[in-house]
């Protein structure tokens, strides 16, 4: 039985993650901002699910409910850093790529930092960073977050770096998906290859499980990174 802390598990991914990491028979912790859609999950779940409502981006806070859930069960080892936020429009407010950078970059950032330190006093464990396909793209109208999935996919290449220096048996797991129904993507359009949530997540455990470095949900959008890394810079430029 492992024990797995979530980030984001109030809905879409996370929450699927939950709800299959529980039915193999894992503990379970799950934090997101929405108490009431956790309570939920807690009552779906049942014993194998620890709770806690919270603000990622409130750092000390943070700190002290993974602490928090991690006591209550009995310790961790696996840490999905799942948590994000994208909204796409060609001219978004500034607070909107401020929210997007604090929660996917800063917020990501802070947990990558604590899972680490924490998996190098335990001698074990796996980081799971949720990235996206967009880690290979730049698109004006979701600049914030291709950005932010660009520095999550890069900093876990580092972290998997930093696990060499360490005396701790530290896997560091890359999940890139490509569009999963979600929230998220119940707002998007022109959208295409859109997994069900169900498929995607079960893919994504089989990914843990064997500590994969990088994978992507579903493996067919692998094709599609291979062909966008040889896009050249002006094209970018001008789309
Ligand atoms: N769906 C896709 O096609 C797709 C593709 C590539 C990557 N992803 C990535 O997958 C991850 C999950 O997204 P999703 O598609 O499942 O979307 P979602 O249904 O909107 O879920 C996003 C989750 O992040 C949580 N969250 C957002 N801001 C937070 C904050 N400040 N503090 C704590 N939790 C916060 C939300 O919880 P609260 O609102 O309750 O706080 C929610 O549980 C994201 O990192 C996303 O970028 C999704």
């Amino acid at each position: 039985m492992k024990k797995v802390l979530i980030t984001g598990a109030t809905s879409g991914i996370g929450r699927e993650l939950a709800l299959q990491y529980a039915a193999l028979g894992h503990r379970v912790a799950l934090v997101g901002r929405r108490e009431e859609k956790l309570v939920a999950l807690k009552e779906e779940i049942g014993d194998l699910a620890y709770i806690h409502p919270l603000d990622v981006t409130d750092f000390n806070e943070a700190q002290r409910v993974y602490q928090h859930l991690i006591d209550e069960m009995g310790g961790m080892d696996i840490m999905i850093l799942n948590a994000g936020v994208g909204i796409a429009k060609m001219l978004p407010p500034w607070r909107a790529d401020k929210n997007t950078i604090e929660v996917n970059v800063v917020a990501f950032a802070h947990g990558a930092h604590f899972a680490f330190d924490y998996f190098t006093k335990q001698g074990h464990g796996q980081i799971v960073g949720m990235s996206s396909l967009a880690a290979h793209l730049a698109i004006g109208s979701a600049a914030a977050y291709t950005a932010s999935k660009h520095f999550i996919s890069n900093y876990m290449i580092g972290f998997r770096q930093k696990a060499k220096h360490v005396d701790a048996d530290i896997h560091i797991t890359d999940i890139r998906p490509g569009f999963v129904k979600s929230e998220m993507t119940a707002r998007g359009r022109n959208m295409f290859w859109v997994a069900e949530t169900d498929k995607a997540v079960q893919q994504m455990i089989k990914a843990i499980q064997n500590k994969r470095k990088v994978v992507y949900i579903t493996k067919r959008w692998r094709l599609v990174a291979l062909l966008v890394k040889c896009v050249p810079q002006f094209v970018w430029d001008r789309i």
